[in-house]
């Protein structure tokens, strides 16, 4: 089945979406592309706090957008988790796990900033999701230039699994996110993609991808 994990198309919660026909834009874009389920990930983050609560309402008011406008996808809701001291141990804390396809918890690295991590140890994070029998998915490895790939291959061997970007392998990060996500793959690390689908450029980007014979992979 074609499935996307990773989408930040619900509107205005965080940096994806800009209202409502921008969501819809994307979702079909997305459809057309032949995307079959499409969970939507938006960030819970220090600069975005959201929670189940803020997020199920905007979740299902585009599901209704959906439904109306005949655009047939299975949208489902979960987030994208990041590893920052003011939003990750209040998600444990407070029961905010919402797995995709019933066993992944999309757990993100800062990306610009490591140091926002604060006293966060990722590998201990991710071993306290799977002692819940979930499987951490980390996404886009290849964005974070400061991360070794010892400490990557310890989080692999932890059972923690990669989803990289279609979009690092369209360019749309630059040459290197793409040469890191081609060496991933030939090292066989790779085990899911995702859009990360945040706006229109990304649309253009991925969408011409796609348009060059790159196949969605499907699971
Ligand atoms: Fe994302």
């Amino acid at each position: 089945m074609k499935l996307d994990f990773h989408s930040h198309i619900l509107p205005l919660i965080d940096d994806g979406a800009t209202d409502l026909e921008n969501s819809v834009a994307l979702v079909s874009a997305m459809a057309d592309w032949g995307f079959e389920r499409i969970t939507c990930t938006p960030h819970i983050t220090n600069k975005f706090r959201n929670t189940p609560e803020t997020i199920r309402p905007v979740f299902e008011q585009l599901q209704e957008a959906l439904y109306v406008r005949n655009i047939d996808v299975d949208l489902r809701m979960s987030a994208e988790y990041r590893l920052v001291p003011e939003t990750w141990p209040e998600v444990l804390e407070k029961n905010w796990l919402m797995p995709i396809e019933d066993r992944f918890i999309l757990m993100e690295l800062p990306i610009f900033n490591p140091e926002d991590i604060g006293d966060i140890k990722p590998l201990e994070e991710f071993k306290k999701v799977i002692s819940l029998g979930l499987t951490p998915l980390l996404p886009h490895p290849e964005r974070y230039s400061y991360l070794s790939h010892d400490e990557l291959m310890s989080f692999v061997e932890a059972g923690v699994k990669i989803q990289s970007n279609y979009g690092s392998l369209a360019g749309l990060y630059g040459e290197e996110a793409k040469q890191n996500t081609r060496k991933l793959v030939e090292e066989g690390l790779v085990s899911y993609y995702g859009t990360d689908m945040h706006n229109l450029h990304y649309v253009d980007v991925i969408g011409r991808y796609f348009a060059q014979g790159n196949p969605i992979i499907e699971y």
